[in-house]
């Protein structure tokens, strides 16, 4: 999809629909009672453009009807508009003008191109008025990237391609060009990023093994100018990772560690920032073998590995005046004669040995070493982001991502990032009582801490080999998937966590 900026008047641009954000009652409410019958319909419109303005009669009676309230996400399309080149006008509830954050406008944009697509319009265009705060307009514009992107890519039917979004204008004044010109380019590459991540995710288990993995990650940083090295089997062996090498000897794909190296040509800072993103890409549990309902879900326990991915793309082309390397290691977690079992005592990177008490708690066993490897090679700041526990769900649903972290003030700057990103993220607590529950007495730690606490004893074992270097620990196992279709989000993988990798990048001020 193409996106511009245009400042001619929105009744000249001519193209398939364009669309107004239309805010919640109160407001005009009060206006209508203060205010003459012209001043209410500009109210109830929030377009400065009089020619959309007149369309207001169509409004009101919408609005009169309970057709359309202005509730966020709502749309409704007028045919023909009088003095309008365009073939349509759309409007879209914006909610309660004063609650509009770019969390809403992100969502407002993949909501519009989602209801414009589905009827079938190419082009269209949303017209920029007064709430277009900084932040605002590139929100919109990765929302209708994300909002457009479909998990179909297997389905054979061609109507599918029928109905494609090709071009998307924003409609502002000539004094707000350059900086939403600004927006729209950011968000335009961030957004591709995450669908980038979006479609890895995607992709089954069977065309997608972790050689796939690294060659797909390849043959994205020769297209964008980063440095890609990948470490075998045997170079990992070499150097000792066998926390690593333990999840992957139950299968026939080999492992690799890949790692993706992003130099900018001036840093304002001697700062490394290390992206690690587990990458399991199917995970059966081994041994502890998963239950088989639902167990088709786990092709997503790359997630991690695909935000660093998509979030190493988009740094390639941001350009943040700091280096970034991105550590992905990946396996399959699978059983066969060969596979590790509940009890078996391997040796990690760092020295610490592991008595690995579960074989599904593998993400953290792969981790660990990729951590090891990132603090021995650089790194001056860590932040993973995982599909690491089930129990991040039970404690905190779908909505926040859990964060973890050895760090207050890096923690502050990361949650600062994501805040600005679009992303929720929440604070679980690391108290050194939880780290008893890692007690093994074979071994330097146990992979599992038991029930109580599972995504905080998962973290508290990441901490293990992170420590001293600030670190933050994402677990992304709730987030990283949707069950269900929203008015701006297809079913299907999310994306998380790579606005916040890039933001923070972006953002980054020395320590
Ligand atoms: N990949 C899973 C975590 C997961 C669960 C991701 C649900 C997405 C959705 C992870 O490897 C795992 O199996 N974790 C175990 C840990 C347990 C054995 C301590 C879990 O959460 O049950
Ligand atoms: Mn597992
Ligand atoms: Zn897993």
């Amino acid at each position: 999809m193409e996106f511009q900026l245009l400042t001619a008047p929105a009744e000249s641009w001519a193209g398939d629909a364009i669309a107004a954000v239309c805010f919640e009652h109160p407001e005009v409410d009060a206006a209508a009672g203060t205010l003459g019958a012209e001043a209410t319909a500009a109210a109830a419109t929030s377009v400065a453009d009089p020619k959309i303005a007149e369309q207001s009669g169509w409004l009101a009676e919408l609005r009169s009807s309970g057709e359309f309230t202005g509730k966020l996400y709502e749309t409704a399309i007028l045919h023909r508009p009088s003095g309008i080149a365009a073939k349509r006008l759309a409007v879209i509830g914006g909610g309660r003008r004063e609650k509009l954050s770019q969390i809403e406008a992100r969502r407002i944009g993949g909501a519009l191109a989602r209801a414009l697509r589905s009827k079938g319009a190419r082009n269209i265009a949303i017209v920029l008025a007064d709430w277009a705060q900084p932040g605002i307009v590139r929100a919109l514009a990765e929302g209708a990237i994300l909002g457009t992107w479909e998990a179909d890519k297997y389905k054979t039917d061609p109507k599918k391609n029928d109905k494609k979004l090709e071009s998307m204008t924003f409609i502002a004044s000539a004094g707000d060009a350059k900086a939403f010109e600004t927006e729209l380019r950011q968000g335009v590459i961030t957004g591709e990023a995450q669908n980038l991540t979006r479609d890895l995710v995607n992709e089954p288990p069977n065309r997608l093994t972790p050689a796939l993995l690294a060659e797909a990650t390849r043959e994205m940083a020769a297209g964008s100018g980063l440095e890609c090295e990948v470490l075998d089997r045997e170079r990992m062996s070499e150097l000792g990772m066998g926390a690593l090498l333990g999840v992957a000897q139950g299968s026939s794909n080999p492992p690799f560690l890949i790692i993706l190296k992003y130099q900018p040509s001036v840093a304002s800072t001697d700062n490394h920032l290390a992206l690690i993103g587990k990458g399991v890409t199917f995970d059966t549990g081994g041994i502890s073998i998963k239950p088989a309902d639902g167990m088709e879900k786990m092709k997503y326990d790359m997630a991690g590995a695909a935000a660093v991915v998509g979030a190493m793309r988009a740094i390639s082309q941001l350009k943040p005046p700091i280096a970034v390397t991105g550590y992905i290691p990946t396996v399959e977690n699978m059983l066969n004669g060969n596979a590790q079992r509940p009890s078996d005592i391997v040796n990690s990177l760092s020295g610490k040995t592991i008595e690995v008490v579960n074989t599904d708690a593998e993400g953290r066993l792969i981790l660990a070493d990729a951590i090891t490897y990132a603090n021995r090679n650089g790194a001056s700041h860590l932040v993973d982001a995982a599909t690491l526990t089930g129990a991040i769900g039970i404690a905190l649903g779908h909505h926040n991502m859990g964060v973890f972290t050895n760090n207050a003030e890096f923690l502050n700057r990361f949650l600062a990032a994501a805040t600005a990103a679009g992303e929720k993220a929440w604070q679980l607590p690391m108290d050194e009582e939880y780290k008893e529950q890692l007690k093994s007495i074979f071994a330097d730690l146990a992979n599992v801490g038991g029930r109580p606490a599972g995504s905080i004893t998962a973290a508290w074992f990441l901490k293990e080999f992170a420590d001293p270097k600030p670190w933050v620990h994402l677990d992304i196992a709730s987030t990283a998937w949707l069950d269900e279709v929203k008015p701006w989000a297809s079913k299907g993988p999310t994306g998380v966590a790579v606005r916040s990798f890039v933001r923070l990048a972006m953002d980054w001020q020395r320590a």
